[in-house]
């Protein structure tokens, strides 16, 4: 068989008046990447060798949004929203210079999965020149219905407000996606009309036009889950539900634990390795990645960190970008890491700020412990050897070195840099009047009884 090229038309230039945003439709974000991001990955993954995006007019978030995950791809404009139909013509160019199959997807639809795009194309591959993705839908009311001839070929798409009663019985319905053979889609689009309840040029039409020429159309369908489309911030949180559900089984399936697996929020791109043991109400931002046998307890916020094999964090940690902890090393509660790495079994155990510095192989951070890292105008960085011991409550004023193996005393503001194996102090001298504090509650006592006239 000849391997046909693949042409993906995305359409996203719906404003999605129903989110009530400032911000088109496809620009909301399910674990942490836009809808239109989704959609483009999925076409990358597809394999598509051209992908075409058709976005409004004024919409150039929208585009450098596409652009910003995908470079190649091709923008359009739809002027006027005159229908499905017209959106995909908009990228007439597009298809007129493509030769292969041509997938239209939604950028409001973003949970397909690969193998259901695979199944469509399969179609196209048999004997179909269009094959169009369908649902049973618990509720139809307002989507397509797929009419069937005996034979299981497709005849039409009816949209419900032009459907007849006996029509709008059917639970089979069109999810908006559609493959064509590239080499029919133009001649079909230029052939269908406006004359519907919407007055819009719908690209399910195709279908029936496609059947006065003698072609094929076949339907094939998918859990409706995977197809659903999202117009209000409801839909927005159910497809962050399911998307969820998905990324939890296959960290599970992967060898990871996960005590509450419904308290754990992960992200698009979080990798999390075998023996894994996250527990209860963890929240994974984008760009996280957790070595085999890590565990992280209860109550941590993660974001662009990546954690070694074997290291322990939190609970109550707070990770944020740019965190790296080799292997073995430890953050405990209400420590908060920013762009900072630790070495292999580097500790911070309690209450601390880590903010642009780098921590050496088993060096130990005390309580309380901050890298003061910010002077109103620059950021500085504070570097620690290997193996140097921090006492609680210090303050290190960067830009600042601690040698290897120093240790810093207790509640010391270093501001100068410390060499290996010293020791730095830097708070007052401590002084001892023996017997003071008994002869002060003497004299108190005294002082009182006085005043209260005894
Ligand atoms: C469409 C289908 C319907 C299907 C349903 C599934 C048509 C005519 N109808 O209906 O059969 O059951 O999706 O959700 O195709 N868009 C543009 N430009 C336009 C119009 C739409 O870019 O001029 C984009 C929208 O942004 C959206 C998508 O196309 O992403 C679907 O458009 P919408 O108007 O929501 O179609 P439905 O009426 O839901
Ligand atoms: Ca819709």
């Amino acid at each position: 068989m000849v391997e046909r090229s693949l042409q993906i038309i995305l359409l996203a230039a719906g404003k999605g008046t129903r989110m009530k945003s400032d911000q088109p439709k496809v620009m909301h974000a399910i674990a942490g990447r836009s809808m239109l991001g989704h959609v483009l990955a999925l076409a990358e993954r597809a394999g598509a060798s051209d992908v075409a995006v058709v976005i409004g007019p004024d919409m150039d978030n929208v585009r450098a949004e596409a652009l910003a995950h995908m470079s190649r791809a091709q923008i359009y404009i739809q002027e006027q929203q005159r229908g499905t139909g017209d959106a995909v013509l908009a990228a007439r160019g597009a298809i007129a210079a493509h030769d292969g199959d041509v997938l239209v997807l939604y950028g409001d639809t973003p949970l397909i999965e690969l193998e259901t795009l695979t199944k469509l194309r399969d179609a196209l591959a048999d004997d179909a020149q269009l094959a169009v993705l369908g649902f049973h839908a618990a509720d139809p009311t307002g989507y397509g219905r797929l009419l069937s001839d005996p034979d299981g070929a497709l005849i039409a798409i009816r949209e419900h407000k032009d459907a007849s009663a006996a029509e709008r019985e059917i639970s089979l319905c069109n999810s908006g996606v559609l493959a064509f053979r590239g080499e029919h889609l133009l001649s079909l689009l230029e052939r269908i009309k406006n004359d519907n309840a919407n007055g819009e040029y719908y690209l399910t039409d195709t279908v029936e036009v496609a059947n006065g020429d003698g072609l094929r159309a076949v339907a094939i369908t998918c859990p409706e889950e995977e197809v659903l489309g999202i117009n209000s911030r409801t839909q927005l949180a159910q497809a962050e539900a399911i998307y969820q559900r998905r990324a939890r089984q296959k960290a599970m399936d992967g060898g990871a634990t996960l005590i509450a697996p419904e308290t754990v929020w992960l992200s698009y791109d979080t990798v999390i390795g075998r023996d894994v043991v996250i527990e209860p109400n963890v929240f994974m931002a984008p760009g996280v990645t957790i070595a085999d046998g890590a565990l992280i307890r209860a109550n941590c916020h993660l974001e662009g960190a990546q954690l070694g094999r074997g290291v322990k964090v939190g609970p109550f940690a707070r990770l944020r970008p740019g965190t790296k902890l080799a292997a073995g090393a430890f953050i405990g509660n209400f420590v908060e890491v920013k762009n900072t790495t630790l070495g292999e079994g580097a500790k911070a155990s309690h209450l601390s700020y880590l903010g642009d510095g780098v921590v050496g192989a088993r060096a130990n951070i005390g309580a309380g412990t901050i890298f003061c890292n910010y002077d109103g105008f620059n950021k500085a960085r504070t570097t620690i050897g290997e193996g140097a011991f921090i006492g609680s409550n210090s303050a290190l004023v960067a830009p600042v070195t601690i040698g290897k193996g120093a240790f810093v005393g207790s509640g010391s503001v270093i501001s100068k840099d410390v060499s290996a194996d010293a020791l730095a102090l830097s708070r007052a001298a401590q002084e001892e009047k023996p017997g003071w504090a008994a002869k002060f509650r003497t004299m108190m006592a005294r002082r009182k009884q006085r005043a209260s006239g005894g």
